[in-house]
């Protein structure tokens, strides 16, 4: 089987510098040889380039940078290139950049399962789901989503307090109040419907996002539900809630950050109380066993937080999450 790993170096869903060299600290880590070891063919050139696109791609703490820019390509060669202004649409921060990256996230995952490939995206803030995840629906409208997360990531353009598209990827996707509104809508059409999605690990959810989540019944197992069931049950229940007869193509969208703080120190919203390391290694091995899973995404690595021994601890465990979806430990 060929997996095509996808490393998307974008920070612009939210506002710390660093998560963009995500990728590459994964890659840096031994990801590919380590994937080829488990047996596949894994595709993998050089993480993906947004430089193309005209906006600011520093995070929203930047000044916002107009006019000519000095940028390096992946081949270190200096360009000049036009930046324009990506003012706030509404409470949204950078929705250009967020949207054009996102748009080529979704050409270039929707165009690897096409092939019959499994993207592996690395990012990258968590915004990149919305390309991820449209991409998945293209070859798979029948997909549904595993969402491990301390967070929701439902806000819509209305109930964000943040601004932050990395907390609003889910409501896009399902095509919530007030998220039919440029420029997402030039590319993106609602392609996940409430019953496809589940949750895994929450712990922080904004008052909006419960109303949504008891508004159209979307499930989601708390660290509460972890806790009371164990994560056996949960993933059991959660398996049962978007694919019951065990047949329908998985994506995986992966969020370091529902690990606990001890486990994955170098995140950008980390939260305590979270996922133990074997309880996220659970849940991506749980999914390696169906034999269904057709995309994942490991999201939020910031190797630029804290000390290195938690950069080391936070790029080994999400390297060690994606072994593990692609079927590290199955016998
Ligand atoms: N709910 C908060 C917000 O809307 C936090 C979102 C954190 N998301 C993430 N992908 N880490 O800003
Ligand atoms: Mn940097
Ligand atoms: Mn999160
Ligand atoms: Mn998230």
């Amino acid at each position: 089987a060929t997996v095509a790993i996808v490393g998307c170096p974008f920070s612009g869903g939210q506002g710390r510098a660093g998560v963009e060299h995500g990728p590459n600290m994964l890659i840096s880590a031994g990801l590919v040889d380590q994937l080829t070891s488990l047996g596949w063919e894994v595709h993998y050139e050089s993480q993906q380039s947004f430089l193309d696109i005209p906006y600011n791609p520093s995070p929203a703490s930047s000044p916002q940078a107009t006019g000519e820019a000095k940028v390096k390509s992946n081949d270190g060669k200096e360009d000049l290139v036009q930046r324009l202004p990506d003012p706030d649409i509404g409470r949204m921060k950078k929705p250009r950049l967020v949207s054009a990256v996102n748009e080529k996230v979704a050409q270039e995952v929707g165009s690897i399962a096409k092939k019959g490939w499994l993207p592996l995206t690395l990012g990258g803030d968590h915004s990149l789901a919305m390309g991820t995840i449209a991409g998945t629906k293209s070859k798979y409208p029948d997909a549904c989503v595993i969402w491990v997360d301390a967070h929701a990531d439902v806000n819509t353009p209305l109930t964000t307090d943040s601004g932050n598209l990395h907390g609003c990827p889910v409501s896009f996707l399902l095509g919530l109040d007030g998220t039919d509104v440029e420029p997402f809508n030039k590319w993106l059409s609602p392609c996940l419907k409430p019953e496809e999605i589940v949750y895994i690990g929450l712990r922080d959810i904004d008052a909006g996002e419960k109303a949504i989540l008891k508004q159209h019944g979307i499930k989601a197992y708390t660290m509460h539900h972890v806790d009371k069931y164990g994560i056996g049950k949960v993933v059991d229940m959660a398996l049962d809630h978007v694919n019951p007869d065990r047949k329908k193509p998985i994506h995986l969208s992966f969020d370091v950050d529902a690990l606990d703080p001890t486990v994955a120190p170098s995140t950008g919203t980390p939260v305590r109380g979270g996922l133990s390391f074997r309880e996220g290694h659970y849940i991506t091995e749980a999914v390696a066993e169906t034999g269904n899973l057709v995309a994942v995404d490991i999201m939020e690595v910031n190797p630029t937080l804290l000390d290195p021994r938690s950069v080391e601890k936070t790029v080994a465990v999400g390297c060690s999450l994606a072994r593990a979806s692609l079927g590290e430990t199955l016998l």
